[in-house]
């Protein structure tokens, strides 16, 4: 890849549907997360997504699908990203500095939402590397802690680094001066690596079918009585916490159909 290629696109005014970067977070050389203005028509559900992106090469957008880790509260948006180094979109995206401008389509989509979810007590958010992003949202929605008894986020990455953005956001909630009561002795937080040597290792799936994830936290088993949850990673993860949720007898839900459990893809590339 030549260098003039990996350059962030020159922002043009007449970009259609553009907004502007505020800051940049770069977390590893795998991993970033930008906020930009957000348009004032623009109404989501926490856990939703929607297509960003850039100009392409050849003069027309090249979108991608990202969930949206602000919450629908927030006056700006924020995303957070893998970097693929010769990923069409991240490759440049990468490189985005504030003040430059992105292409965001105003129409939030997605299954990952409280809504299409039955009332329960237990909210489990299981996720890998960015699939965090979701629930970056919907962990500061002041719904999740009004719906739920309390909240168990589960989030496994290859290295500790990688935990960082949602660590992070986690250990700052209980100051959060819209939620941080009503937090409040509900959340409990499981994060893992698989790669690097840390405390608490494992992938989610191992952890949920030997039983070490209820045994450490001390809580009772899955019960499709009292547990919800939503799923966000690659697609094999997905469908092993898929098997392991319906085993413990939870159905998928979805909009028009809510159930115990909803799952989406986390944007890979
Ligand atoms: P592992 O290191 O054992 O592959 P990636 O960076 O490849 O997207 O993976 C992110 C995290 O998701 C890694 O910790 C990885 O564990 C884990 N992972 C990948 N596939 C699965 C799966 N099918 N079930 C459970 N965890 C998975």
């Amino acid at each position: 890849m030549t260098e003039q290629m990996t350059k962030p696109l020159k922002p043009t005014p007449t970009l259609p549907d553009a907004q502007t970067v505020t800051s940049v977070t770069h977390y590893t050389d795998r991993l970033f997360a930008f906020r930009c203005t957000r348009p004032r028509s623009l109404r989501f559900r926490s856990g939703e997504f929607v297509m960003i992106g850039l100009l392409g090469e050849n003069g027309k957008p090249l979108l991608r699908a990202y969930s949206i880790a602000s919450p629908s509260w927030d006056e700006e948006l924020e995303f957070y990203s893998i970097k693929v180094p010769d990923g069409p979109l991240t490759s440049r995206l990468q490189h985005i500095q504030p003040g430059e401008q992105i292409i965001l389509r105003p129409k939030p989509v997605g299954t990952l939402v409280l809504d299409a979810l039955l009332p329960g007590k237990r909210l489990w958010m299981l996720a890998t590397g960015t699939g965090i992003a979701p629930f970056a949202s919907l962990l500061r929605d002041p719904e999740t802690w009004e719906k739920y008894e309390q909240v168990i986020v589960m989030h496994t990455c290859r290295d500790a680094d990688e935990l960082t953005y949602g660590r992070d956001l986690i250990e700052a909630l209980p100051e959060d001066p819209l939620i941080g009561e009503l937090v409040e002795g509900k959340l409990l937080y499981y994060p893992t690596t698989t790669r690097e040597k840390t405390e608490r290792m494992g992938r989610i799936t191992d952890n949920l079918s030997s039983g070490k994830v209820f045994a450490d936290l001390d809580i009772p088993p899955l019960d499709p009585a009292v547990d919800r949850a939503m799923v966000c990673g690659s697609l094999d993860f997905n469908l092993d916490v898929k098997a392991i949720l319906e085993e413990a007898g939870l159905r998928e839900g979805a909009n028009s159909e809510p159930a115990e459990y909803v799952v989406e893809k986390a944007f890979v590339g």
